[in-house]
């Protein structure tokens, strides 16, 4: 029989506790598939009471998490504490003492994973962080091994669920207030919904994803950014007059002119593409490589489930990988060039508010086409008063630069909202 791997878990909050049962409940078929015992010893929880029923069953709690990575009986350190430190702090310290490490952490992977990854130790079973994207989707383990023959030119995807289901209760019919409300309610949003709302969360996933899908060594500060804050109900019905949705979208596109990353509420047609019908909190992330084309792949995006899911499988195949005397497998990176968010290009969507003069939207389409952009249709946004544009892609400077021109024509006509668009297939 093989030898017993101990299991540190650094927190015991909602994946936490989820993977601590799992790790109990289904310990034979875990060990079937590992090639021996895993026995979890040790647990970090700041607030001990909470995890009263670990503690009768043998499991040791460390009130300070820093005590647990040390511990001499320990294998594989669990990191499920979330935030940069002291997460950051303790997976350094775990690789540097040769052990195996799972973590579902996109902030310190997007912000130090490519560090974190040099510093595993040969036979310490390596770093494995499936979990830190898309929770249940394997999109990671996709796009390191599925596509390793193949080169990913773009991923288009909706990888925050918190944002996704507050624009779902948008559309019906919420106020903005009352939908983070709902999101915070059902465990999708925290406390301080910050990292969804302002698209951080998004962008650490997509530098992630750049990473895997490109190769790319990228930091979220390059992520052209911007959240929900600013999307009302009334974006929200005027994109359904469109046959749109609104969905909160990162962007990674290679061109010869570099990478361009971005996270941006974005019009999104309502039938027929694969990011517009996301129930609650699922995700989507639509792959598009030179051989195999198009790949989509959707699931769970949050919740202890899921996420779990995803962390029991990295904790088998980190422990594989040990028994065997090597290290989980890694996605190669190098430093990239990303394009200034200005420089990237995009179609775009934008209200525009007018005086009802009949000739208002030639003025605009005229205004638009002299600064280089494109204008594909110009519509009534459903009242006398709004038009809806849809332009080409263009590079977002160009676009500004259009609508300063406009400005300057001293028209009576006002932008109220201008947002990224997808067409059908993009
Ligand atoms: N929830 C999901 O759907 C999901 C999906 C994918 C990935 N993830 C990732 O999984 C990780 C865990 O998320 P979660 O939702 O389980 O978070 P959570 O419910 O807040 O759990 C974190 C736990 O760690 C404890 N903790 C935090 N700092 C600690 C410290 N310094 N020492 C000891 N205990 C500490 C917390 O205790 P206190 O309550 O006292 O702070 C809490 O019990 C995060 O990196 C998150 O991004 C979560």
């Amino acid at each position: 029989m093989a030898t017993e791997l101990g299991i540190a878990l650094l927190g015991a909050g909602t994946v936490g506790a989820t993977v601590a049962r799992e790790l109990e409940v289904h310990a034979n078929r875990l060990a079937a598939r590992s090639g021996g015992p895993l026995v979890l010893r040790r647990v970090a929880e700041r607030e001990p009471g909470r995890a009263r029923e670990l503690a009768a069953r043998g499991v040791t709690i460390d009130a300070d998490a820093a005590a647990a990575v040390a511990a001499a009986d320990v294998d594989i350190v669990v990191e499920l504490l979330g935030g940069l430190e002291p997460a950051g702090t303790l997976l350094d310290t775990a690789l540097q003492r040769g052990l195996g490490v799972v973590t579902a952490n996109k902030a310190v992977i997007a912000t130090a994973g490519h560090r974190l990854v040099a510093a595993v130790r040969p036979a310490s079973g390596g770093l494995a962080f499936e979990a830190a994207v898309g929770a249940a989707i394997p999109v990671l383990a996709v796009l390191r091994d599925s596509l390793r023959g193949d080169e990913v030119r773009r991923i288009t995807a909706v990888i925050n669920g918190t944002t996704n289901h507050i624009l779902g209760r948008l559309e019906a019919g919420d106020d903005f207030d009352r939908a983070v409300a709902d999101a915070q309610e059902r465990g999708y949003a925290e406390a301080n919904p910050t990292s969804d709302l302002d698209g951080h969360d998004a962008a650490q996933k997509l530098c992630i994803l750049a990473w895997f899908a490109m190769g790319a060594e990228v930091r979220p500060e390059q992520v052209e950014r911007r959240g929900i804050r600013d999307i009302d109900p009334s974006d929200v019905a005027a994109a359904a007059r469109l046959g749109s949705v609104i969905r909160l979208v990162a962007r990674a596109e290679r061109s010869e002119a570099g990478l361009a990353l971005s996270v941006q509420p974005t019009l999104v047609p309502r039938s027929g593409h694969s990011l517009s019908d996301l129930e609650g909190a699922d995700n989507a992330i639509v792959v598009e490589s030179d051989l195999a084309g198009r790949v989509v792949l959707r699931g769970r995006g949050a919740g202890a489930e899921a996420a779990a899911s995803a962390v029991l499988s990295d904790i088998v195949a980190v422990a594989r990988a040990r028994r065997a005397g090597g290290e989980v497998p890694q996605a190669p990176a190098a430093p990239a060039l990303v394009l200034d968010g200005e420089a990237a290009e995009t179609a775009a969507w934008l209200r525009v508010r007018v005086d009802g003069s009949p000739d208002a939207s030639d003025l605009v389409a005229e205004a638009l086409t002299r600064g280089g952009v494109v204008v594909e249709q110009i519509s009534p946004g459903g009242s006398d008063d709004e038009l809806a544009v849809l332009t080409s892609p263009a590079t977002r400077a160009a676009l500004d630069r259009s609508l300063t021109a406009l400005e300057g024509l001293g028209l009576p006509v006002q932008v109220v909202q201008r947002l990224d668009r997808l067409g059908a297939t993009t």
